[in-house]
């Protein structure tokens, strides 16, 4: 484990062990707030389901998991398959391309608003926004394209509820957890969430992968080769390069993995961060420990 003073100061909880622990020991390593640093003033209240923690978080989840179980997204494959084929065959024969304007960006934002049951020509603006939001580096422009999102949001929820059509967010109105529907706030906290987790996450993902995928072209060969090696490449670059890495805050102080780690303090695992610019010696006084 490392102590990091960067942003705000964080435990980089690097092996395998560790981090099941820490995920096990859920009553201390909490959901809320998520991120690092911490995304608490990011956003007004808790996202849903991410930020919930124990039987609250299960409720939510258990709201969620029919959208996404294999049996829902199956016929959806189908339809993401065609979306990249379009978008790839659209820049096959250039010499060099863009990828994340030409594919990290349209694929996930075209999934989205079929999912969101919204015109396929607004698909850029959102595309826009949510980048701008969560990478301008531009506090005021992240703030005003959030506002955005929110007023977006909020009068998209209203027209579902007065009209609800076979999307994802009129099926979330009709919903309920154990008897109640959802609360505008609640469908609030869950649709913002959706809408970055489906936008931006997919698109940083690809981004990284296919920049490894171009630093590495032996990878590219041996996938060229044998697309029969496609999904176990997959698994493993997003093992290795995870651009989510899951970030918990601790809820009290703990012993744990040789260090002593201070209440509050968010901790981050993945091994991407082991490769990446993180500082490589403790900086955090005596309760620094390297492992
Ligand atoms: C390559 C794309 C994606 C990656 C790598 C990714 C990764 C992750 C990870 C690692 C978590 C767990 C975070 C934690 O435990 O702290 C998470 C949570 C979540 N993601 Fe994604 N995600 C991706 C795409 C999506 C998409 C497309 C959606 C929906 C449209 C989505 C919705 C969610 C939701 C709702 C949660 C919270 C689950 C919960 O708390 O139970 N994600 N994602």
């Amino acid at each position: 484990m490392l102590y990091s003073t960067a942003l705000g100061g964080f435990w980089l909880v690097l092996g395998a062990d560790e981090v099941r622990e820490a995920f096990l020991r859920a009553d201390e390593f909490g959901n809320y707030p998520t991120g690092v640093p911490p995304m608490a003033g990011f956003w007004p209240r808790k996202l849903i389901p991410q930020e919930l923690d124990g039987d609250e978080h299960r409720r939510f989840r258990r709201l969620l998991i029919p959208f996404f179980a294999p049996a829902a997204i199956t016929p959806v494959v189908a339809s993401v398959r065609r979306h990249a084929q379009r978008l790839v065959r659209g820049f096959a024969d250039a010499d060099g391309v863009e990828l994340v304007d030409a594919l990290a960006k349209p694929l996930p934002t075209t999934v989205f608003v079929e999912m969101f049951g919204l015109p396929a020509e607004r698909g850029p603006e959102f595309a826009a926004w949510s980048w701008d939001l969560l990478h301008s580096g531009d506090p005021a422009r992240s703030a005003e394209v959030g506002g955005a999102i929110v007023g977006f949001l909020v009068d998209l929820i209203a027209r579902r509820r007065a009209e609800p059509g076979d999307d994802l967010i009129s099926a979330l109105v009709r919903a309920d957890v154990e008897g109640t529907p959802l609360s505008d706030d609640e469908l609030l906290d869950t649709c913002f969430l959706l809408f970055i987790a489906g936008m931006d996450t997919v698109t940083s993902q690809l981004g990284v992968l296919f920049h490894h995928l171009a630093t590495h072209p032996e990878h590219q060969a041996a996938l060229r080769a044998d697309a029969g090696l496609v999904p176990a490449a997959l698994d493993e670059l997003l093992r290795a390069f995870p651009i989510v890495p899951p970030a918990r805050t601790l809820t009290r102080d703990a012993s744990w993995a040789a260090s002593r780690c201070g209440r509050a303090t968010p901790c981050w695992s993945g091994r991407r961060a082991r490769a990446a610019t993180w500082p490589t010696a403790p900086t955090c006084g005596s309760t620094a420990a390297r492992r």
